[in-house]
């Protein structure tokens, strides 16, 4: 599993620095130095392994893969970037170093961010090139990635989330937020590796499905070690949640309801697979990883 993740790493990193020297005009230096600093730091690369565990368990065998990947986590840090802004969740630490905003100043943070967003689409399309997906396969990753980001997606979670601060929701609610903030670019993940294999939509439901679970497993994770991790093993400021009033899982329903909670949803993930007859062991362990991670 360590081997995966520091190969898809490795070949995740590669592939952005590509689309970034191609994405980004050399007229826009200072513009490609920031968003290089949000992009290329340390971070688990975790939603990049998924899309190659996707695209392996689909049947892919193509290196290419990372290129999709890559789109992925552009989109990703560029969320980050604007989650640790001051209007939002107004953070000094990211992977282990000043925010973005912090580093550079809270107008070039904003305007990175929104900068990365037409890397990551042109990513998108030199990813389906590289790999010689017929235009339709490219156009629903465009579509899978894109819907995930915007209103009904992670876009539409952040505004949730934000709306949520000191206020009291039920358990759906609250799981509502997580399968929009971060649960939607989690399952794109998966079922953009699927696509990128061949797979008609009928065949991703089961992609889709162990995502959506990974995801929601995921966030209930990030919320616990928000309460129970150091500084130096999370490379952010913990105790954040308790500080902006938000209702997290388990903030709510205390640390051992919400490992439960993230166990159980890790071991549905997977039954979604054996019940479809897909058997992946890298999928497997990327579901185990997530409940277990201690960064
Ligand atoms: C943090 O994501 C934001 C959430 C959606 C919980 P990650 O925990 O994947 O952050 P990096 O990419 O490893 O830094
Ligand atoms: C972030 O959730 C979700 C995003 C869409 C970025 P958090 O606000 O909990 O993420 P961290 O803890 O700052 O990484
Ligand atoms: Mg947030
Ligand atoms: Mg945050
Ligand atoms: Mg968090």
């Amino acid at each position: 599993m360590e081997t995966f993740l520091a190969d898809a790493r490795e070949a995740t990193d590669a592939a952005i620095a590509a689309a970034l020297a191609e994405g980004l005009p050399a007229a826009h230096a200072v513009l490609g130095e920031r968003i290089r600093y949000a992009v290329l730091g340390s971070g688990k690369r975790f939603r990049p392994a998924l899309v190659l565990a996707g695209y392996d368990a689909a049947g892919g065998r193509s290196p290419h893969i990372a290129d999709l990947a890559a789109a992925v986590e552009i989109v990703h840090a560029y969320s980050l970037v604007h989650d640790d802004l001051p209007c939002m969740d107004n953070d000094d630490l990211r992977r282990g170093r000043p925010t973005l905003h912090r580093a550079f100043g809270v107008r070039p943070a904003t305007v990175a961010g929104f900068g990365m967003v037409p890397v990551a689409a042109a990513a998108v399309v030199r990813g389906g090139a590289l790999l010689a997906l017929a235009p339709e396969a490219t156009r629903r990753v465009l579509e899978l990635l894109f819907r995930a980001a915007g209103g009904g997606g992670m876009i539409g979670g952040q505004v949730l989330d934000l709306a949520a601060g000191g206020q009291r929701l039920t358990p759906d609610e609250l799981r509502g937020i997580n399968a929009r903030k971060t649960g939607a670019l989690i399952a794109a993940s998966v079922e953009i590796g699927a696509v990128a294999a061949g797979l008609g939509a009928g065949a991703c439901a089961p992609f889709r499905a162990y995502g959506e679970c990974v995801g929601a497993a995921f966030q209930i994770a990030d919320d616990v070690l928000d309460l129970t991790a150091t500084s130096a093993q999370l490379g952010k400021t913990p105790g954040k949640d308790r500080k902006l009033g938000k209702p997290t899982f388990p903030l709510v329903f205390g640390v051992d309801a919400a490992r439960d909670e993230a166990e159980r949803l890790a071991a549905r993930a997977v039954a979604h697979l054996e019940a479809a007859g897909i058997s992946s062991p890298l999928l497997a362990a990327l579901a185990r990883f997530v409940v277990a991670r201690r960064l």
